[in-house]
């Protein structure tokens, strides 16, 4: 069993510290964010995270988990050295890679011995390097530095850290990669070993894919509500073919949380500045964008005529079993409401007092059906499994109006159609619509890829290094 120190103890740092521990490791999570800490010192988590707390309560009980702000303290003891601080959004849509090495140098400055220092954020290809430079410049100790990054989801954090399709170590000593692989031996997953390049790209490279995956549909969804098909019957249909596959092809009202929104504008920049157009990514960011719009539209032109409109949303995190608000598609769509002068209503079954602190405009409901009550519309934002169960007579006959609009295609929309709801989707609905890009619907093949391509961009994405502009000689 080894001594491992997690450094940043948020969502994948906690989960990582709190599963290595259950896997029979002796662990330090070192946290500089004095209140997050306090919490985890008398074991509470300070967020929502499905089984976690059991976790962190019951390894902290048997000492094999410990937390502290002290590099001093943490680090002399650690063999491992796992880096899970934030990368944010940095200037011009890159990743700060800032807290990374702010983490690294406190590192080298308090090793005492040979250590194994392991990324686990997300970082830039290159970024492994770049500290392995470090390391040989100003470590006084051999430090090998290993990619190890994590694919876990929030809301299925620990289920997945403990159950993942593969464990991926990218390194350039073998016996560091092996080291690495082996504090994993208690798992059931195959270890692929690559390249800390690779494994960098790669992680990059999966959130973006199964981001275009979503927003592909949602473009598709556009077109069905242009042609009257369901969209959920296409993507079973499609799904059901091995080569693509049944996930991540909920159309809706798009992806948001704390990775995606910033991981595929990341790798955009990063390909632009070694000189790599990627249309495509911008297209998926892009398609993203205009799903919330779409969401908002629909709304103001169902309500906005009339007097002192009102909005219910059902749902305000991300997605379900999280109270993580981190680009949350809800909250961009309650801003969109409130600043054409709609009053919004909300709940979450745990993220209203994040959102308090954040969207503090909206009236926070302390449940479903006061949300909905004198509302004019109300629009899922979130499919909690609590909403699925309601009991949307009893909401009808709250809401003043009786416009739902189901942003994650889960309701029953024939029940709710009995009830004398106007039920609004994206991509089921049962008649021939607009296509959902502010124009007339149109026989012209080639109209929706004309709107699409006139939106402004969403982002800044520079000049490609080395790239030549087509229309310039
Ligand atoms: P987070 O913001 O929840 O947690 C990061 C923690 O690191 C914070 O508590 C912060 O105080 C702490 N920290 C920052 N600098 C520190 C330092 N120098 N020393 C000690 N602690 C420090 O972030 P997160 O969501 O856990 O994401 C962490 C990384 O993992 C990111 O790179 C992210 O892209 C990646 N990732 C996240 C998820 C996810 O579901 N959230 C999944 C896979 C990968
Ligand atoms: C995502 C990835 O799934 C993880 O593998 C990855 O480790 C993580 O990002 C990360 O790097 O942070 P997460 O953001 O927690 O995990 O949640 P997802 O379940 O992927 O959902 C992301 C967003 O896509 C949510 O807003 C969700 O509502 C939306 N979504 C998902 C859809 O709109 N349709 C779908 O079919 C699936």
């Amino acid at each position: 069993m080894a001594n491992v120190c997690v450094i940043g103890a948020g969502y994948v740092g906690l989960v990582s510290g709190a599963c290595l521990a259950e896997l029979g490791h002796s662990v330090t999570c070192l946290e500089i964010d004095s209140k997050r800490l306090s919490s985890l010192q008398s074991a509470e988590v300070p967020f929502h995270e499905p089984g976690l707390s059991e976790l962190v309560e019951r390894h902290s009980r048997a000492e094999r988990l410990r937390f502290t702000s002290e590099y001093s303290q943490a680090i002399p003891q650690a063999e491992y050295a796992f880096i899970a601080v934030n990368t944010p959004q940095g200037a011009e849509g890159r990743a700060d890679t800032g807290f990374v090495f702010a983490a690294v140098r406190s590192v080298l400055e308090h090793a005492t011995d040979m250590l194994v220092l392991v990324t686990k954020s997300t970082v830039p290809v290159g970024t492994g390097d770049e500290i392995a430079h470090l390391a040989e410049e100003q470590g006084r100790f051999p430090i090998a530095v290993v990619s190890n990054p994590e694919f876990l989801r929030e809301g299925t954090a620990v289920h997945d850290f403990l159950h993942p399709d593969r464990v991926v170590v990218g390194a350039s000593d073998t016996w560091a990669g092996a080291a690495v692989a082996e504090l994993y031996a208690g798992l059931d997953a195959p270890v692929v070993t690559t390249t800390r390049r690779a494994a960098e790209l790669a992680k990059y490279t999966a959130n973006a894919f199964l981001a275009a995956r979503i927003s592909f549909m949602n473009e598709i969804s556009s077109v069905c509500d242009a042609v009257g098909v369901d969209v959920e019957d296409v993507a079973r249909i499609v799904g059901s073919d091995p080569r693509i596959g049944p996930a991540f092809l909920r159309a809706g009202l798009g992806w948001g949380g704390s990775c995606f929104p910033k991981d595929v504008q990341a790798l955009a920049v990063t390909a632009a500045t070694h000189g790599c157009r990627t249309p495509i990514l911008e297209g998926v960011f892009r398609q993203n964008v205009r799903q919330r719009e779409r969401a908002a539209e629909m709304l103001l032109a169902s309500v906005g005529h009339l007097p002192d409109p009102t909005i219910g949303v059902l749902g305000l995190a991300f997605k379900p079993g999280t109270d993580d608000l981190r680009e949350a598609p809800a909250l961009a769509v309650a801003a969109r409401l409130l600043e054409a002068g709609v009053r919004v209503r909300a709940h979450d079954p745990v993220a209203v007092p994040n959102a308090r602190e954040i969207a503090p405009d909206i009236h926070y409901c302390a449940d479903a059906y006061e949300a909905v009550t004198d509302c004019d519309a109300v629009l899922l934002a979130t499919e909690w499994p609590e909403y699925l169960g309601l009991d949307w007579a009893r909401a009808r006959s709250l809401m003043r109006g009786a416009v739902i609009l189901d942003g994650r295609n889960v309701l029953d929309a024939r029940l709710l159609r009995t009830l004398g709801v106007t039920y609004l989707s994206f991509g089921r609905s049962e008649t021939v619509n607009d296509c959902g890009n502010g124009h007339e619907p149109s026989d012209d093949p080639e109209a929706q890829p004309l709107a699409t391509t006139q939106l402004p961009p969403a982002y800044p994405v520079p000049q490609p290094r080395g790239y030549r502009s087509e229309v310039s000689v």
